[in-house]
């Protein structure tokens, strides 16, 4: 038909366009929650992250938990992916798996162990925890860390050069100073409140 039309000077009609959308527009700000990851690592206090997940919650965030290896002995994961909404996150993700959790807009480190807060001043990424928080600083993401060390572990002279470096990135550090492993009292909203972490969206 192409060929003929142009032979006798014929033009079809032209095909019908589709009519302008009618759809609506993207909104212009997004709706989704400011979403927070709570990195759990293997100390006695981690079983009680419950109230971290909560009081974030209340505070209006959406909240995924990444665990170390070893901290998944210390969580009910059951109950915490049921108070998130979310599978916990300890191993790396298969390539071409989707990614489980959305990016964080805030970390916080509750509890953060001698073993973790010492290799992630040194830069080692042996567990998806340790990953994501090396990351955190070249990408930017707001973190903050709640130490709980028993006072004999509080004492090795790396530990304070691994808290000199990591405020020099910019990490912010939880304030307790006593042992932190013996039971109760442990500081969980203080993260929050190191992040800034007031209401809704964080505002
Ligand atoms: C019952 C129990 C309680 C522990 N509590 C602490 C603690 O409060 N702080 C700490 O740094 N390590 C604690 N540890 C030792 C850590 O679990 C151990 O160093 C582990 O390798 C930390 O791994 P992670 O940093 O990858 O989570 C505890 C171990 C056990 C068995």
């Amino acid at each position: 038909m192409g060929e003929s039309a142009t032979r006798s000077g014929y033009l079809p009609p032209a095909a019908p366009t589709a009519p302008p959308s009618i759809l609506p527009l993207e909104p212009l700000v997004s709706q989704r929650k400011s979403f927070l990851y709570v990195v759990v690592c293997a100390a006695g206090v981690a079983g009680d992250v419950g109230t971290l997940i909560t009081a974030a919650q209340d505070r209006g965030w959406d909240v995924g938990v990444v665990a170390t290896p070893h901290a998944m002995g210390f969580i009910d994961a059951a109950a915490v992916e049921a108070r998130t909404g979310y599978p916990i996150r300890s191993a790396w993700r298969r390539p071409g798996d989707p990614r489980p959790l959305p990016d964080p807009d805030a970390i916080a480190v509750a509890p953060a162990t001698f073993n973790t807060l010492n290799k992630w001043a040194a830069g080692m990424s042996d567990t998806l925890a340790l990953g994501i928080l090396c990351e955190a600083y070249g990408t930017g993401v707001p973190t903050a860390a709640l130490p709980c060390l028993s006072t004999a572990q509080a004492a090795h002279p790396a530990y304070r050069r691994s808290l000199d470096a990591l405020r020099e990135m910019g990490v912010r550090i939880g304030t307790g100073e006593r042992d932190q492993t013996v039971s109760g009292g442990f500081r969980w909203e203080e993260a929050l409140d190191l992040l800034d972490i007031g209401s809704v969206h964080g505002s």
